[in-house]
């Protein structure tokens, strides 16, 4: 297991497409959603939930992404169809985060909303700590009300992110990353 900074240094998103099997097993699957249901959670709301997709479901689930694409595009060529049939098939496992927010007496729906992220964030880091790649992403299908219908997403639900993961092919390009200075300053600075 990589050092914790190292790993929180140095973590990138892996494209879903660059994200091979095998994927995690059952137990590592298990390890994922541990962590990632661990954070924090005012007012003990869990206002998040998980979806799970591996193997012929990721294609099924593909299926309700097709029904939605062709809807907005009925004259879509077919590859282009095909290409929205393997959304949730690029990478070996897909963890759909829901948010689950919503109204409360005491505690804001914002705060709701960012322990869902906080979900997803540990989620990616599980999987970079298990030796996976990942990539939180939602895409145009997070939000098509036909698609999360057929995700099984009440009406108050929405997705935070698809976290896929897989194994990387090869180690990623960094990316430029914000100046400290441009995003963090002393509040006896001003
Ligand atoms: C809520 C959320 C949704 C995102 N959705 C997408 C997306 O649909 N497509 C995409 O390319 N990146 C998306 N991203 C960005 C990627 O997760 C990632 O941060 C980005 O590719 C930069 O890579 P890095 O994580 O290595 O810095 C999203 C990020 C967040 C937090």
């Amino acid at each position: 297991m990589p050092d914790a900074l190292q790993l929180l240094r140095t973590r990138r998103s892996i494209k879903p497409i660059e994200l091979a099997g095998p994927g995690p097993t059952a137990a590592e699957v298990e390890t994922l959603l541990t962590v990632a249901s661990r954070v924090p959670d005012h007012g003990k709301l869990v206002p998040w939930r998980f979806i799970i997709f591996e193997g012929e479901a990721r294609l099924a689930a593909g299926d309700a992404i097709v029904s939605a694409f062709r809807a907005r595009y009925p004259q879509a060529k077919d590859e282009q169809v095909e290409a929205e049939r393997r959304r949730l098939a690029r990478a070996p496992l897909v963890i759909a985060v829901v948010s689950r927010a919503g109204p409360h007496v005491k505690i804001p729906e914002w705060e709701q909303v960012l322990s869902a992220g906080a979900a997803a964030m540990n989620l990616v880091l599980a999987a970079h700590a298990l030796g996976y790649g990942a990539s939180w992403i939602t895409e145009w299908y997070a939000y098509d009300r036909g698609v999360l219908d057929a995700l099984g997403l009440a009406a108050n639900e929405r997705i935070a992110g698809f976290v896929h993961i897989g194994r990387p092919q090869q180690p990623p390009e960094d990316r430029p990353r914000p100046p400290l200075g441009e995003i963090a300053s002393r509040f006896s600075d001003r």
